[in-house]
C-alpha cells in the first residue's frame, strides 16, 4: 500500500475484477486504501486470487460473485458490499465481454448477450450506486464528491468495428449514457466518467498479441508503438476515482496510445 492513500477509507466495487483490466484496476484502488469489492461473474477462485494479493499487500478486499445484467444479483451484490464496508464511494463498471460475428451471421443471442453484460449491466450498477452517493450523500473526510462511477468503455465507443457490431454498439451506447448520467447527476456531486482503453493486453483480444506477427500488425493502429498494460488503465482509474480529478464529470479519458488519433492518415491522405 502507499504511504500517502488517496483513497483512504473509501469502499469500491469493481466488476469483472478477476482477470485483464478490472484486476488491475482493483488491485491500484487498493494500492491507494481503498475497501475494493472484487466482482466476478464465474470462475470466484480467480476473483479469490485477486483478493488474497491485494490483502497480502495489506489492502482489504472480498470477493463477490454476480451477473451483472440480473437485477436481483446486482442489487445482492451492492446489500452484501453495505454488509461488509458500509457504503459504496467509488463504482468501476467494468464487466464486459466480446461475441464476435460478421454482421450478417450475428445470432440474436450474442447480440443481446453483449448489450446486456456491456451495457444494462453498467446502468444497473450506475443505478445502485447512485442511489447510495445520493442518500448518504458527502462524507468530507473521504473525498469531495459524494460519490464517483467510472465506466470501462473502449476507443470502439468512437471506432466503428466492424465483425464487433454488438461490441461497438454497446459501447456506444456507454458513452451517452455516461454523459447523460453525468449531466444528471452532478447537482447531487456525483462524478461521472468513462476511461476508453485501446488494445491493452488481456485475455480479451489475445488473439490479437500473442504471435510476433499478430502483435506488429497491431502495433500499425498504435501511433504510440507499445501494447498497453492493465496497469496503465489501473494508473487513470486511481486519478479519476481520487479528489485530484475532482473538476472532471462527463469526459472520456482515451488511454489508448493514439488509437483513436487517425493513424492510418499518418502520412496519407
Ligand atoms: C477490445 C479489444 C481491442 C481494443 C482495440 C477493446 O475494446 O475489447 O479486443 O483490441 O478495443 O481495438
Amino acid at each position: 500500500m502507499q504511504t500517502n492513500p488517496k483513497l483512504k477509507g473509501q469502499s469500491a466495487l469493481v466488476t469483472g475484477a478477476s482477470s485483464g483490466i478490472g484486476k488491475a484496476v482493483a488491485i491500484a484502488l487498493a494500492n491507494e486504501g481503498a475497501n475494493v469489492v472484487v466482482g466476478c461473474s464465474s470462475h470466484p477462485e480467480h476473483g479469490q486470487q485477486v483478493a488474497d494479493e491485494i490483502k497480502a499487500n495489506g489492502g482489504t478486499a472480498m470477493v463477490y460473485q454476480a451477473d451483472v445484467s440480473n437485477e436481483e444479483e446486482v442489487l445482492a451484490m451492492f446489500k452484501a458490499m453495505y454488509k461488509e464496508f458500509g457504503t459504496i464511494d467509488i463504482l468501476v463498471n467494468n464487466a464486459g465481454l466480446q461475441k464476435d460475428s460478421s454482421f450478417v451471421d450475428m445470432t440474436l443471442a450474442d447480440w443481446q448477450k453483449v448489450i446486456d453484460i456491456n451495457l444494462t449491466g453498467q446502468f444497473l450498477c450506475a443505478r445502485e450506486a447512485a442511489r447510495e452517493f445520493i442518500r448518504r450523500g458527502i462524507v468530507s473526510e473521504r473525498s469531495a464528491a459524494a460519490g464517483k462511477i467510472i465506466f470501462m468503455s473502449s476507443v470502439h465507443e468512437v471506432i466503428p468495428w466492424a465483425g464487433h457490431a454488438n461490441y461497438a454498439s454497446s459501447k456506444g451506447g456507454i458513452m451517452l449514457l455516461m454523459k447523460s448520467i453525468a449531466q444528471e447527476l452532478a447537482p447531487q456531486k456525483i462524478r461521472v466518467n468513462s476511461i476508453a482503453p485501446g488494445a491493452i493486453q488481456t485475455p480479451i483480444n489475445k488473439e490479437a498479441w500473442e504471435t510476433p506477427e499478430a502483435l506488429n500488425k497491431l502495433l500499425t493502429l498504435i501511433p504510440y508503438k507499445r501494447i498497453g498494460q492493465p496497469e496503465d488503465i489501473g494508473k487513470v482509474a486511481v486519478w479519476l476515482a481520487s479528489d485530484e480529478s475532482d473538476y472532471i464529470t462527463g469526459a472520456t479519458i482515451f488511454a489508448d496510445g493514439g488509437m483513436t488519433l487517425f493513424p492510418g492518415f499518418a502520412g496519407n491522405g
